[in-house]
């Protein structure tokens, strides 16, 4: 009997002992990783997607047209100076901008803040211009380059 006893307290002693000794196992081998990952990070690995936003015939000078990129508000918009595109997400709480032809401006209904063409701040709370994107135009046609990082693990 008192072997018995001794046997099962073996057996728990065991499986504690084995649940305890995984455990800081993987959480030692998270903690490593995760130190990897902060003195060494994963800069190089960028992928680049084009895309095609517009034709440059579609949109005259001192317009805009805006559209969406997956989920992503944009506005291509034709200066005399050639085509920019912006994210149509407002920099201050992220509320949707507006393009005004007439006045010739982004405006952001939410606290009244106000872009130039050129999506730089020109009233009210945002703290930064609009968010701008890469763009290139070949054959007519306007493209934009988004970044996309991808993770070691992803
Ligand atoms: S969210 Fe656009 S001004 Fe506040």
């Amino acid at each position: 009997m008192a072997n018995q006893d001794k046997r099962a307290t073996s057996r728990r002693e065991f499986f504690a002992n084995l649940f305890m000794g995984g455990g800081l196992f993987m959480a030692a081998v998270t903690f490593l990783r995760d130190l990897w990952l902060y003195l060494y990070p994963d800069l190089g690995r960028r992928r680049y997607t084009k895309y095609m936003v517009a034709k440059t015939r579609d949109i005259p000078v001192g317009k805009a047209r805006r559209l969406l990129v997956g989920r992503v508000p944009l506005y291509v918009v034709h200066l005399e100076d050639g085509f920019r595109v912006f994210s149509g997400i407002c920099t201050h709480l992220g509320c949707l901008v507006k393009w005004e032809d007439a006045r010739q401006r982004f405006y952001c209904p939410c606290h009244k803040g106000i872009f130039a063409p050129d999506g730089s701040v020109v009233g009210g709370p945002p703290p930064r211009p609009l968010d701008e994107y890469r763009v290139s135009i070949e054959n007519e046609l306007v493209f934009i380059t988004i970044e996309q990082r991808q993770g070691r693990w992803s």
